[in-house]
């Protein structure tokens, strides 16, 4: 390994440490991981290389975080901020996949075979190309958009297993009648309820409404506590019934529900490739 390399591999392990407590100390572990989605996703395969979006650091710029399916997820770039200066000459597009990948290992998930080297891109990625929860024909949507990024039917139902942590908010979707703030909260989102995977109380910010009561642990419970009814104070979204009603889906997300480890594999697999979707890399480093 050259200098140069074993310089961006200590600054990319500092940052990874610093990462790490912050998210651990905040409860921010959701928001992360959506940003970092929403920076991948996207990535048009169709697309000439130099517009084809994808994990290129591009919802850093306004014009992208203005997009309607970003609502909320400026505070994630606000949260970030100081570690990229930190850590400056990192990359956003690094930054924010590390920070997504951390999410979802600290929360308890999988271990995620992430590489790092990814250049900024310096315009917006094109508006539209996220999925929408209020679709008329979820299935046909979902194949829709994740087709663009390369995604199978076992992939879809896989990923949207991340909704195994996190919340949705009436002031960013509007998918849930529940806002900020403990009055506003579920019996699930309110300030003294615990999530974590470790026990530990504190949930960041309290309100939204969350798929799973355990919201900041990284387990197959999206999938079990969907087929247990009644479902009171959760959210559910035409987007993930589709998972379970769609003949092609369906399989998948009861095997995910019977086998945290299927779980675990697919959905480590397909977060690698959605988190290297587009990206140039200019180096390549794991730490
Ligand atoms: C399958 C299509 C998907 C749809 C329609 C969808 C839609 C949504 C919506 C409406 C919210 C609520 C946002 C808010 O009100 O704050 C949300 C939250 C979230 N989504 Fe998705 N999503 C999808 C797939 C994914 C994927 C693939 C991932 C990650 C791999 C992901 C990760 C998250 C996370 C972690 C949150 C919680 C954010 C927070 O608590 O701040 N989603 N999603």
């Amino acid at each position: 390994m050259s200098h140069n390399s074993i310089g961006r591999r200590n600054q990319l392990k500092a940052l990874k440490v610093d990462l790490a407590a912050f998210i651990n100390e905040k409860n921010c572990h959701p928001i992360l991981l959506r940003l970092a989605w929403h920076d991948a996703g996207t990535f048009d395969r169709h697309a000439p290389s130099d517009r084809c979006g994808g994990a290129n650091g591009s919802i850093r710029l306004q014009e992208e975080m203005g997009h309607g399916a970003n609502a909320g997820l400026s505070k994630g770039i606000t949260f970030l901020r100081p570690f990229v200066e930190k850590h400056s000459p990192v990359s956003w597009a690094d930054a924010i996949q590390m920070a997504g990948a951390l999410a979802v290992e600290l929360a308890g998930g999988p271990k995620l075979a992430m590489r790092y080297g990814r250049v900024d891109v310096e315009a917006a990625a094109v508006d539209g190309n996220l999925p929408d929860a209020m679709a008329s024909n979820p299935a046909q949507h979902l194949r829709q958009v994740f087709e663009r990024m390369g995604f199978n039917d076992r992939d879809i139902v896989a990923l949207s297993g991340a909704h195994t942590i996190g919340r949705a908010f009436k002031g960013r979707s509007g998918v849930t009648n529940n806002g900020y703030g403990d009055e506003a909260a579920t019996r699930y989102t309110k300030s003294s309820a615990v999530a974590r995977a470790d026990g530990r109380a504190g949930v960041g910010m309290p309100g939204g409404r969350s798929w799973t009561p355990n919201w900041l642990t990284f387990d197959n419970s999206y999938f079990i506590e969907s087929l247990r009814q009644p479902r009171e104070e959760l959210l559910w979204m035409a987007t993930d019934q589709a998972l379970h009603e769609d003949p092609r889906f369906r399989p998948h997300f009861e095997e995910f529900a019977r086998d945290q480890d299927a779980f675990f594999h697919a959905y480590a697999q397909a977060h690698k490739r959605l988190s290297e979707l587009g990206s140039n890399f200019l180096f390549d480093i794991t730490v």
